[in-house]
């Protein structure tokens, strides 16, 4: 079970934009991602609250017929169809694709040459730019050397595996399927191949132990990545581990506990040449951060394609932003694009104050700081206490930016509640 979408209005059933989405004259041209969701897994692991499915569900749902994997990368072609009529239709046709994200689910469990055919439809629409970064998620047992060559000589860029741990007994109490041996093994795939590698981790697992959780960063650092993605275990409500923990079969995470292994993660990974760029993500400098996600942060355009995917455009003509998001389940999301219907299932307009709240949320997670001239008075008023209380870097805000500090990364929902008054 993932969770509901958010509630908004209807959007028009061929998806038009309103007219206020014109960009105003002389607009510089915005960035402009795509994320593409590919929604299916192999099993589905019991913390995952995701927008995926296994076959198996697909199959029985369809009366055994089809889980729908083998006409996927059509279905996709038809909203990018959508997307180029639409955006052509209020003047805010990209110049081109700047970054490529195929997150899931697990993009790899379809065929190499389907990814790649999703990528060759965005860059005949719309091109893609020169060094355009491309990059899928994958889970360390979903490919091959010869998957990732394909991938690569399709134009991928990057690979992003779900590693989340070297230790087998907090593997298995997150349900993962993959031996960890698989994931040295993988990027050193990757990198034969030619693609910039990530590594997924979660910590805080009920059982870990802070040795077992510096055995995954030292394994990761034998990996000798570029990226790293950290996160702390979030239980989800109706994922099989909400109910085991809801039963008393493992305890709930321990805040305090994910506090020591995010300050050990950003030690030792920081030691190994990786620097925090944003709160949950480390990179190898310079050019090692992940462009695409760093785009979500800074409020660039993005169109997500796909089932639940999300899409945003910033900024038209009165400073007003829309965001919209597509159905959830598969079956619906071929079903409307099969009917000539756009796949969104609902949008909200942001009023400009609403866009610069957005701004301070997302930008003050980045490293480079967020200009103090974009938070409001209030949030201007609160700095000097943020200071004081170590959450906000001193020098930064001398230079007129909120940064935040180690302790302000930890309590960063603070940092953001302070800031926007
Ligand atoms: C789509 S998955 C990555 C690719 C692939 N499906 C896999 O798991 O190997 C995205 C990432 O989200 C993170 N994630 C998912 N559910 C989470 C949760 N409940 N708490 C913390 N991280 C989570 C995991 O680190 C996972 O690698
Ligand atoms: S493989 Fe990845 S997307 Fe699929 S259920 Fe597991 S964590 Fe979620």
């Amino acid at each position: 079970m993932s969770p509901a979408l958010p509630e908004g209005a209807a959007p028009p059933p061929d998806g038009t934009f309103p007219d206020w989405l014109r960009p105003s004259t002389g607009a510089g041209p915005r960035g402009f991602g795509v994320y593409l969701h590919v929604p299916f897994c192999t099993v589905r692991c019991g913390y995952c609250d995701f927008n995926t499915y296994t076959a198996a569900e697909l199959l029985a749902e369809a009366g055994g017929r089809s889980a729908g994997h083998e006409r996927y990368a059509e279905t996709v072609a038809r909203e990018v169809d959508l997307a180029a009529r639409t955006l052509d239709a209020v003047g805010r046709t990209p110049r081109e694709v700047a970054t490529v994200f195929l997150g899931g689910g697990t993009p790899t469990v379809l065929p190499a040459g389907d990814l790649v055919a999703m990528v060759d439809r965005l860059r005949g629409t719309w091109g893609l730019a020169a060094g355009a970064e491309v990059t899928t998620e994958a889970n360390p047992d979903s490919v091959t050397p010869d998957s990732l060559a394909e991938l690569a000589a399709g134009g991928f860029t990057r690979v992003s595996f779900g590693m989340q741990s070297a230790v087998p007994h907090v593997l298995a109490t997150l349900e993962r399927t993959h031996d960890p041996d698989r994931v040295p093994q993988a990027v050193a795939w990757a990198r034969e191949a030619g693609l910039a590698v990530s590594l997924d981790l979660i910590y805080g697992t009920p059982g870990e132990s802070l040795a077992d959780w510096r055995r995954s960063l030292d394994a990761v650092v034998a990996c000798d990545v570029d990226h790293v993605s950290a996160y702390a275990l979030t239980v989800e409500q109706g994922t099989r581990m909400a109910v085991q923990v809801r039963r008393g079969l493992i305890p709930a995470p321990d805040l305090d506990d994910q506090a020591a292994k995010y300050e050990l993660a950003d030690d030792v990974l920081g030691a190994a040449g990786l620097r925090w760029y944003e709160i949950s993500n480390w990179a190898r400098e310079p050019g090692a951060a992940c462009r695409h996600n760093v785009g979500y942060w800074r409020g660039d355009d993005w169109w997500g394609f796909g089932p639940g995917a999300h899409s945003h455009l910033g900024e038209g003509r009165d400073g007003r932003a829309l965001r919209w998001w597509n159905v959830k389940h598969p079956r619906a999301y071929a079903d409307r694009l099969g009917a000539g219907l756009t796949p969104a299932a609902g949008r909200e307009e942001l009023a400009p104050q609403e866009v610069r709240l957005e701004r301070v949320m997302l930008g003050v997670r980045l490293r480079g700081g967020l200009p103090l001239a974009d938070v409001g008075p209030a949030g201007r008023a609160a700095v000097a206490g943020l200071v004081a209380d170590g959450l906000l870097d001193a020098r930064a805000a001398g230079a007129g930016s909120a940064v935040l500090t180690r302790r302000g990364r930890l309590l960063a929902d603070t940092v953001v509640r302070d800031l926007t008054g």
